[in-house]
Formats: structure tokens, sequence, C-alpha cells
């Protein structure tokens, strides 16, 4: 096991919760190192469903330290909200570490997103509305309110007064409601009284962690199709979901990663606006979202649905270094008769195998696919050997276009229903 990180190699929702879950009986510590309740992690076990949003997949085994890093943006009020559900699930002895650096989504920032997709209307990002964009702009306008400031009351509110100097002039430009320091304050001193306990230095707990050879799990947020640099910006997040942000986000050395697990979806899913060359509009489309019931864990809305891209998955695993893949959703192909892969674009009649910088070169690439036949996934399948020889000749592709073995199968949400290849 030793370190490990989880990373969505697409645009997001490629099950890197399940994997995270699954991998996380053998971890001591699950770590999340960036983005922030944007992210809805779906784990199935015991026949029970569960949607984290900030909390690492972790936190249903007691003997599991889940930390909520550095590079992490964390909305405190809904992470009480989120830590309570947990709780009336019957799971009470978690354990959390919550960054003393890591940066708090205020109720500004959630307005602050709305207001600026408005602005944007036909342009818009479709953002989750969640207030990770405005949080991110505070931290590198070094402005931002951290977790650690909840353990220092008496410098608080100063801090808050002189945030909210800049923030409610934006607010009013806006025509939005501005915000009172005390108001706020006292809010956040009831916030301090429930989070204060689990606030502490995370980079310190793991580069020790890391020093005594515990097993750790760091599970990215999103995927790196919208990451701010590598994806398409900027219908992108404002965040770093790959494997080259660890060392960054959770403050340890690039050197103490063992191995990058790339979470590929076995097609090719999108929510919000932006670029898709392999998005689908027709039946095969319809026939893969109810099948994968592909609807936002987080806002609900219907999932663009596509077929699979490889120009994406060779820069991504290529780029982060994945050392291997878990392909997920498999089964929900099962059945489809018109199969097919992406492996170059044409881009003004010429064939490329990379992905445009321009927004508009890019949505002038069209998909040049690879056929394949159509193949069924029996429910008790157990292991590699039972797929069928239709099912091998779709894996095998992604491992000779990538050059990365898929080493996790994924047939189901379910835990159980996971095959080590
Ligand atoms: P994440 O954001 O990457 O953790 O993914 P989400 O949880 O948002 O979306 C993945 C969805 O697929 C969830 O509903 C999972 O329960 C489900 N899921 C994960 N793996 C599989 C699989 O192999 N097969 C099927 N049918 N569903 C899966
Ligand atoms: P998980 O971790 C899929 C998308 C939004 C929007 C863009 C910017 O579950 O894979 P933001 O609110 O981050 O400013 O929105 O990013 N997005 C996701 N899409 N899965 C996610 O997380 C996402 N988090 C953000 O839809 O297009
Ligand atoms: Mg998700």
């Amino acid at each position: 096991m030793a370190v490990v990180v989880v990373e969505g190699a697409q645009w997001g929702d490629e099950g890197k919760g399940k994997i995270t879950d699954y991998l996380a009986s053998k971890a001591d510590i699950v770590c999340r190192f960036q983005g922030g309740n944007n992210a809805g992690h779906t784990i199935c076990f015991n026949g029970k469903k569960y949607a984290l949003r900030s909390l690492p997949s972790g936190i249903f085994n007691e003997n599991i330290v889940n930390v909520i890093a550095d590079g992490v943006v964390l909305n405190p009020f809904m992470l009480i909200d989120e830590i309570n559900e947990i709780r009336n699930s019957g799971f009470n002895n978690f354990k959390l570490l919550i960054s003393n650096r890591c940066h708090l989504i205020m109720p500004y920032h959630l307005d602050l997103d709305g207001a600026y997709e408005n602005l944007l209307s036909d342009k818009k990002i479709g953002t989750t509305k969640k207030g990770i964009g405005p949080c991110y702009i505070d931290k590198a306008a070094r402005r931002g309110i951290r977790a650690g400031d909840l353990l220092e009351l008496d410098f608080l509110k100063e801090k808050l007064n002189d945030t909210l100097i800049v923030k409610n002039l934006e607010l009013k430009s806006l025509g939005l409601k501005t915000y009172d320091v005390d108001e706020l304050y006292n809010k956040l001193v009831e916030i301090s009284k429930v989070l204060g306990k689990y606030i502490a230095d995370s980079q310190y707990f793991l580069n020790n962690a890391i020093k005594k050879g515990k097993n750790i799990l760091f599970e990215g947020a999103q995927g790196i199709m919208l990451d701010i640099d590598r994806g398409t910006y900027p219908y992108v997040t404002s965040s770093s979901p790959s494997s080259n942000y660890v060392p960054q986000g959770a403050g340890i050395s690039p050197k103490a990663i063992d191995e990058v697990v790339a979470i590929c979806k076995a097609y090719t899913t999108r929510v919000g606006e932006g670029p898709f060359p392999t998005e689908l509009f027709n039946d095969t489309a319809e026939l893969i979202r109810e099948k994968g019931h592909e609807y936002g864990t987080v806002t609900h809305r219907p999932r663009r649905v596509g077929y699979l891209d490889l120009v994406i998955l060779k820069r991504n695993l290529e780029m982060s270094g994945a050392t291997m893949i878990a392909l997920t959703l498999f089964d929900v192909l099962s059945g489809i008769d018109d199969l097919k892969v992406c492996y170059k674009y044409e881009l003004d009649g010429k064939e490329i195998d990379y992905i445009p910088a321009s927004l508009n070169e890019y949505s002038r690439c069209k998909p040049i696919y690879k056929n394949f036949k159509s193949f069924t996934i029996e429910q008790d399948t157990k292991s590699y050997n039972d797929l069928s020889k239709e099912a091998k000749e779709y894996i095998s592709y992604i491992e000779e276009m990538t050059g990365v073995k898929v080493k996790i199968l994924s047939i189901g949400s379910d835990r159980e229903k996971t095959l080590i290849l």
C-alpha cells in the first residue's frame, strides 16, 4: 500500500469515492488535498449508499485518520451538516483532522459564485455554486480566512474586518447583501466550538506518518480535465485535481508518492458547460445515462454522456505519472450495441493526438473512433478470466493506447463489485 494517490482522469465522477473506499481497507490515513464540497463521492456498502462532499472516503472506518489538508477549501457550516449526517447514520467514532492552513468558504463566497455565473448568462461555467472559485480567489489575494483562525478568536475579528472591507464593496457593487463583522464573527465562534477540536497541523502529522511508514491514500476530487491549468479553461474548477498537486496541497515531498491510481470511467461524462468532443446526443447516451445513473451527486443535474476518449486519458495519465488504471462503471457498457472509443481527433482536416489549449480549436475537434463489438458483463463475474473476449479487447485497447495497466476493474457500485486484475 504505502503512499497512494487516487485521481480522477476525466471530468470528475469517475468513481473515486468507491475506489478510495475499497482501497481504504488497507489504509491508516485518507487525505483530501484540493477542492471542496463541489465534490460528491458516492460509497455503497451493506446495501446502503452514502454521498460525501468534504469528508474523505475513509470516514466510515474508525481505524482511519481522515485528513482535510492545506489545499482544500472548506465550508465549515456544511461540514457540520455532513458530520451530523454521518453520526445519524451510526458512525460516531470517526477520526478527523482539519488542516489549520486550509481556507474557509464563507457565506459571501456562495453569493459571489452565483452572481458571477449570472453575469456570464449564456457563457456561464455551470459551477456547483458552492463558493469554490471565490474562496480560492481570496486565498490567492491573501485575504482568506483559514481554519487555524478559528483557534485564535482574539485575532479573527480583525481579520474578518479587513476582509469584509473589500468583500462588502464588491457585494454592494453587484447589488448583493453585505455582511456585518460582529454577526459573522459570532457565527464563526459557534463553529469553532464544534470544529476546533479537529483543527491541527496536518503537514506535520502527514510527514511524521510517512516517516513511520504508514499507509496513506490521497483522494483527489474532480478530474484532470477540470484542472485549472490542464483542463478546458475557463470551463474548469479552481484547483488542481491530479497527483501533481498532492505534494503542494498536502505539504509532503513528491518523492513520498509510491503509486498513482488513475480512476477512468469506461465511457466519459461531464457536468457543467465546456467542450466535450465525444459527447453523444442519441439513444446510446440515454441508455448509458439511465444504466449508470448519471445524475450529479451534488447538483442532481443530468450528466452529459459520451464515448471513452483516449486522447484525454493518454495525456492525463502520462502527465500525472499514473502507475495503474482503475476502470470503473464497466458494467454500464454491458449490452451497448454501438460501442466506440476515440483514439485521435480531426482538427481542420488534420489528425491530432493532443488537447489544443484554445477552446475554439478544441470545440472544432472531431473524434476519430475505433469500433468495438458489444459485450455482456454477467452479474456473477468474479475474475478477469470470466470476462468475454470482446470485453477483454476493450480493456486491452485502453492499456495499449495509454501504456498503463488496468489493475482494478469495477463492475458495480458496491464495494464487493471490484475485481483485481
Ligand atoms: P466520484 O465523484 O468520482 O466519487 O464519483 P460519483 O460518486 O460522483 O459518481 C460515480 C457513480 O457511479 C456513483 O453513483 C457510484 O455509486 C457509481 N459507481 C461507481 N463505480 C461503479 C461501477 O463500477 N458500476 C456502476 N454501475 N456504478 C458505479
Ligand atoms: P467529483 O469530486 C464533476 C465541475 C462543475 C463545473 C466546474 C466548476 O464528484 O468528481 P466549481 O463548483 O468547482 O467551481 O465548478 O467543475 N465540477 C465537477 N464535475 N464532478 C465533480 O466533483 C465536480 N466538481 C466541480 O460542474 O463544470
Ligand atoms: Mg462525484
